[in-house]
C-alpha cells in the first residue's frame, strides 16, 4: 500500500547548494521526534535529490530479524507493497556490505559480488535505486527507490551528497530507536513495579478479610442456636454487615488499582483542575467547620496529565486532610507554585496543607504501603488504606512524585510535582 498523504518530492530542478540542502535536512531531522514525520522527510529528501518519483524507507525490527516499511509513496511499485523483507534477503544482505549507493542506471555502482544477483532483484521490486542507511556498521535501513531505470541517473555530486544525506538519516533513525527503546524499557519498568504492587495486594487483601470473614461464619454458625435471642441477633446482624461492607469496600479498591490503565494524557491547566476538586470538597465540608484557601500560581506552568487520574489524587490527598481534621477550626490550605529543578526543567507544584493530627514518625514510613491506615473503626466509612497507594502509583506513572512533611499534633502537608510541558 502506497501512503497518499505525503506530497509527491519535488523533482523540479534544484536552486538549493548541496550544502544549503544538506543544512536544512539536519534542522528537519533534528525537529521532529515523531517516527513518521522523521520517515517521511527522509525519503522525500532521497527521492528529490536522486529526481526519482517513487520511494519506499525500510527499518530495522530488531527482535524479528527484518526490515518493516516505514512508509513509502509514489505510484505503487512491488516494493512499496511489500510490508516486510527479512534480513536474509539477498538485496538487504548486499546493501548490508556497503556504504554506497546501489543504482541500475550505474554499472560502476555494482560490485562484482552484486551482479549475479542485485540487478534482477531491483527489478523484480520495481525501483533502480537502493540506498543503505548504516549506522555504526548496522544496517539501520533502507530506502529503495523507483521506478525502472528510465530517469536520468544521477550526476556524481548528487551521488556524493547523497551518501553524506543517508549518513545523516541514519544518525536519526539510530537516535529515534534509542529513544524508542529507553520508552520500552521505563514502560516495562512500571509494568513490573505494578505487577509487584498488586502481588502485595492480592497477600494484604487475604490478610485483610480474614478477621471479618471470621466473624461472619462465626455469626451462621451461631445463630441457629440462638434465634431466640433478639439481642444476639440484632447485635451480631450489625457487626456482619459492617464486616461484608468492609469486604465489599476492599473488593471495590482492588478492582479500580487492578482495572488502572495507562494515564491518557492531554495539555492541562493544572489550576484548573485543582479548583474543579476543590469546589467538590467544600461541599463535602460545608458541614464540618474547615476553612478552606486557596492560592493558585498565575505562572503554573500547562502539564501533560491525565484528568480523571490527576482528580482522583487530590480528591485522595484532600478527603485525607479532611478525615485529619476532625478539630474545631480546621485550616486546608492548597497552593500551586512553580518550580524549575536542577537541570532548569520546569514543573509544577501542588502543595496540600492541613492543620490536623499529624503523622507519627513510625506511621510516615508507611503511609504510601497497601492496607496501612489507622482508619480502622468498623463502618461504611473506615479507610482501607489504598489510597495513598494508589495516589503514589498514578503520581509515578505521570513521572513525578509525591512528598510529605507531618508534624504529630500541629499538621500534614503532601507535595505533588508534576513535569510540566517542555517549551519547543
Ligand atoms: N493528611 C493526613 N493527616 C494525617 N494522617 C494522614 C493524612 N493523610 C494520610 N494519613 C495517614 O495515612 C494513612 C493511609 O492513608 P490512605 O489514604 O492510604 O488510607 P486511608 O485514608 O486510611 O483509607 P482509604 O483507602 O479509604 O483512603 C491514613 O490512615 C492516615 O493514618
Ligand atoms: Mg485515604
Amino acid at each position: 500500500m502506497t501512503d497518499p498523504s505525503p506530497q509527491a518530492p519535488d523533482t523540479s530542478p534544484e536552486t538549493l547548494t548541496p550544502l544549503q540542502r544538506l543544512a536544512r535536512f539536519a534542522r528537519d531531522l533534528g525537529t521532529h521526534t515523531d517516527r513518521s514525520l522523521i520517515a517521511r522527510r527522509i525519503l522525500t529528501e532521497l527521492c528529490e535529490v536522486t529526481a526519482r518519483p517513487t520511494g519506499t524507507l525500510y527499518l530495522l525490527d530488531q527482535e524479528r530479524e527484518r526490515y518493516t516499511r516505514l512508509t513509502s509513496f509514489g505510484k505503487e511499485s512491488a516494493a512499496a507493497n511489500a510490508p516486510a523483507i527479512s534480513s536474509t534477503h539477498p538485496l538487504v544482505t548486499r546493501l548490508a556490505h556497503r556504504t554506497t549507493v546501489l543504482a541500475l542506471t550505474d554499472p560502476s555502482s555494482l560490485t562484482p559480488a552484486d551482479e549475479g544477483t542485485v540487478p534482477s532483484v531491483l527489478e523484480a521490486l520495481q525501483v533502480s535505486i537502493a540506498i543503505p542507511l548504516l549506522n555504526k556498521g548496522r544496517l539501520l535501513a533502507f530506502a529503495l527507490l523507483g521506478p525502472l531505470p528510465d530517469s536520468p541517473q544521477p550526476s556524481q555530486d548528487g551521488m556524493e551528497l547523497l551518501i553524506v544525506l543517508a549518513q545523516n538519516a541514519a544518525n536519526a533513525l539510530d537516535s529515534m530507536l534509542v529513544h524508542d527503546d529507553l520508552r520500552q524499557s521505563h514502560t516495562l519498568m512500571r509494568r513490573t513495579d505494578r505487577l509487584r504492587s498488586l502481588e502485595i495486594i492480592a497477600g494484604g487483601f487475604a490478610h485483610e478479610i480474614r478477621n471479618p470473614l471470621t466473624s461472619i461464619k462465626t455469626f451462621i454458625q451461631l445463630a441457629p442456636e440462638r434465634r431466640e435471642d433478639a439481642e444476639f441477633i440484632r447485635d451480631f446482624s450489625r457487626i456482619v454487615l459492617e464486616d461484608v461492607y468492609r469486604i465489599e469496600r476492599l473488593i471495590q479498591e482492588i478492582l479500580d488499582y487492578a482495572r488502572y490503565m495507562e494515564p491518557t494524557l492531554t495539555d492541562e491547566d493544572l489550576n484548573e483542575v485543582v479548583s474543579s476538586c476543590l469546589y467538590f470538597v467544600e461541599m463535602k465540608t460545608a458541614t464540618k467547620r474547615i476553612k478552606i484557601e486557596k492560592e493558585l500560581a498565575p505562572d503554573l506552568p500547562r502539564v501533560m496529565l491525565d484528568r480523571q487520574q490527576v482528580q482522583q489524587v487530590l480528591l485522595n490527598l484532600l478527603l485525607n486532610a479532611i478525615d485529619a481534621m476532625n478539630i474545631q477550626d480546621g485550616r486546608l490550605t492548597v497552593r500551586t507554585h512553580r518550580l524549575t529543578r536542577p537541570g532548569n526543567q520546569t514543573w509544577a507544584q501542588i502543595e496540600i496543607e492541613d492543620n490536623g493530627a499529624g503523622i507519627s514518625a513510625d506511621n510516615l514510613a508507611h503511609i504510601f504501603d497497601p492496607f496501612f491506615t489507622t482508619k480502622h473503626a468498623s463502618g461504611e466509612h473506615a479507610g482501607t488504606g489504598l489510597g495513598l497507594t494508589i495516589v503514589h502509583q498514578i503520581v509515578h506513572e505521570h513521572d513525578g512524585d509525591i512528598q510529605v512533611e507531618s508534624t504529630e499534633g500541629v499538621g500534614t502537608t503532601f507535595f505533588v510535582n508534576l513535569p510540566a510541558i517542555p517549551i519547543t
